[in-house]
């Protein structure tokens, strides 16, 4: 693997001193503009139980929590890294009782049927293995009428996702329809897509 790979391969799972690196990045810049980009396309109740799948640094759990400031959000990882930077972004919050980071796999969510109001995916779906399975298994933890909304940087039509697909291995960049075809075979229905017009930036959202 060449030390680009090695590098970048840190944004589909944090490890070790670049993944570090990787995670105070993902809490700035860019990733701020697309995440507030993303909730402008969602109403949030004030006592939402809100799931953040791929929380990274925990910057958009915080960005939920004040949503939500009767409600509940629970950032999930699988990387320790990734959960060791979301807990100590959201401290408070925690102790507080309003929040909790879990380690843990997209591909085995450890929640009961119908547990949450909203789920959230910030440029994350692009690792996550068996598509369709994850995306079952996240309709199982929402309530019936909860949503699902998938926010991406790459709405995978301009072809710079394939230098990115090259370096990181395993990673997949959805067009708008491929979400659409496997949201829908998820189960999911009400898909409605937004593009800002300008970056190629995509959100998707779903409804049990
Ligand atoms: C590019 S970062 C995005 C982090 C954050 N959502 C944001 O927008 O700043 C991708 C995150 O998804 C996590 N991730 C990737 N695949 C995952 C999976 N199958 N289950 C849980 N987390 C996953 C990675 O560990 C990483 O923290």
């Amino acid at each position: 693997m060449g030390l680009l790979s090695k590098i970048f391969s840190n944004t589909r799972k944090p490890e070790g001193f670049f993944g570090r690196m990787m995670v105070n990045g993902m809490n700035g810049g860019g990733h701020a503009r697309l995440a507030e980009w993303g909730l402008s396309h969602l109403t949030v109740a004030d006592d939402a139980n809100v799931l953040d799948v791929g929380c990274g640094g925990g910057a958009n759990v915080a960005r939920l929590l004040t949503r939500c400031p009767k409600g509940m959000v629970t950032g999930i990882d699988y990387s320790p890294v990734s959960v060791k930077k979301s807990t100590e972004v959201n401290a408070a919050a925690i102790a507080a009782g309003r929040c909790r980071v879990l380690e843990g796999s997209a591909a085995a969510l450890p929640f009961e049927e119908g547990t949450f109001d909203l789920v959230t995916a910030f440029e994350t779906v692009y690792f996550w293995p068996d598509i369709e399975g994850c995306f079952r298994g996240v309709r199982r933890c929402l309530k019936e009428g909860g949503r699902f909304a998938i926010v991406n940087e790459d709405d995978g039509e301009t072809g710079n996702n394939e230098k990115w697909e090259k370096l990181i291995e395993g990673m997949h960049t959805y067009t708008a329809d491929e979400l659409r075809l496997h949201l829908a075979n998820a189960g999911f229905g009400d898909i409605g897509v937004h593009g800002d017009g300008q970056h190629h930036w995509l959100a998707v959202i779903a409804t049990r």
